[in-house]
């Protein structure tokens, strides 16, 4: 059993790996704003739920101190890239410096022995074909700065510091309770209202998708990993889909046709054309598999509201 410190725990992927975390017997405290999750899905009790911007540190160290956890899995951040492009000062700041904050009270916070901190895929530059962790990092948009700006915050905490820190790049998480409009709670919205000749925007661009449940038990293999230094690992399925797969599979798990119309109001100003991962480091050191397809996925989906 570990103590586990989550920040973001009421969010998307928050959540997946707060329920993994509680099957598997570990003891968790939220830490969340509720700017962008839902209390209902920090699914713990209000004793171990703390209301609380990671931008105050008083009230981080306090928490923490009194927690007392053994390792701090950091999720928090403002995710949305169109709403980073729109507040590029407030995403800029709770991704980074709000990172910043929650480093520093760890340091007063002795039980802690381990840190992990969730980055994304958007810190690499624009390329086709699998992207390993040896790739130069190019961000090409506020969002994927401000994360790699965090990563390398958790380096230099590492590097003061010695304490074991894990960076997990995420690629394109899927699942239940997504919370903010991508492309597949868009889809979803819109199947779900009736609606079978849907109004999206890109689709053609191609993007590796992996399950939050696969995320969850990636967070928990590297949380396992007995590393040193400030090591870095793409979380993705090692698979690549347009948005035109998505669609279709929507369609065989409805057993329904559906068209597609595009809707210039959800066309991104950049939208890089390709998104993959290469895992092959992360399979490697910790044995970790993505299980769930895509279509096994939306199948899940649809399955729930049908
Ligand atoms: N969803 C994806 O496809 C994806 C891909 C790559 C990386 N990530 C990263 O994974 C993490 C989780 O993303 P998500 O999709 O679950 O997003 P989310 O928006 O659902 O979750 C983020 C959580 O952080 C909380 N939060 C935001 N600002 C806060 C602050 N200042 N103080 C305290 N809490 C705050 C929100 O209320 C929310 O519950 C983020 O760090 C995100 O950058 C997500």
């Amino acid at each position: 059993m570990t103590r586990i410190f989550l920040t973001g725990g009421a969010g998307f992927i928050g959540s997946a790996f707060l329920n993994q975390a509680l099957t598997e017997g570990h003891e968790i405290l939220v830490y969340d704003n509720l700017s962008f999750g839902q209390r209902r899905l920090a699914n713990v009790a209000d004793s171990r739920f703390v209301e609380g911007d990671i931008l105050d540190e008083a009230l981080l160290g306090a928490t923490m101190r009194s927690f007392a956890p053994d390792v701090v899995v950091h999720l928090a951040a403002i995710h949305f890239i169109p709403y980073c492009n729109e507040h590029p000062f407030e995403a800029s700041n709770i991704n980074a410096m709000g990172t910043f904050r929650l480093l520093r009270a760890v340091r007063s916070v002795p039980s802690v022995s381990k840190v992990f901190f969730a980055s994304t895929a958007a810190v690499y530059p624009a390329a086709a074909g699998p992207l390993s962790e040896e790739v130069p990092v190019g961000p090409t948009d506020i969002y994927g700065l401000s994360k790699f700006a965090g990563e390398e915050v958790c380096r230099a905490f590492q590097s003061d510091t010695g304490m074991p820190t894990v960076v997990g790049r995420f690629f394109n998480a899927f699942g239940p309770n997504e919370t903010n409009p991508h492309l597949i709670p868009a889809i979803e919205e819109q199947l779900r209202a009736g609606t079978r000749v849907l109004q999206l925007g890109n689709t053609s661009t191609w993007r590796d998708f992996i399950h939050t449940s696969d995320i969850a038990a990636a967070v928990h293999a590297l949380l396992r990993h007995d590393g040193r230094g400030c090591e870095t690992f793409n979380v993705g399925s090692g698979h690549e889909h347009t948005g035109m797969d998505v669609v279709a599979a929507f369609s065989s798990a409805l057993g329904e046709r559906i068209e597609v119309t595009s809707d210039p109001a959800r066309m991104r100003v950049s939208d890089r054309p390709h998104l993959l991962a290469d895992i092959g480091k992360l399979t490697r050191v910790t044995g970790w598999r993505p299980t769930i397809t895509l279509a096994e996925g939306i199948r899940t989906l649809v399955a729930a509201w049908q």
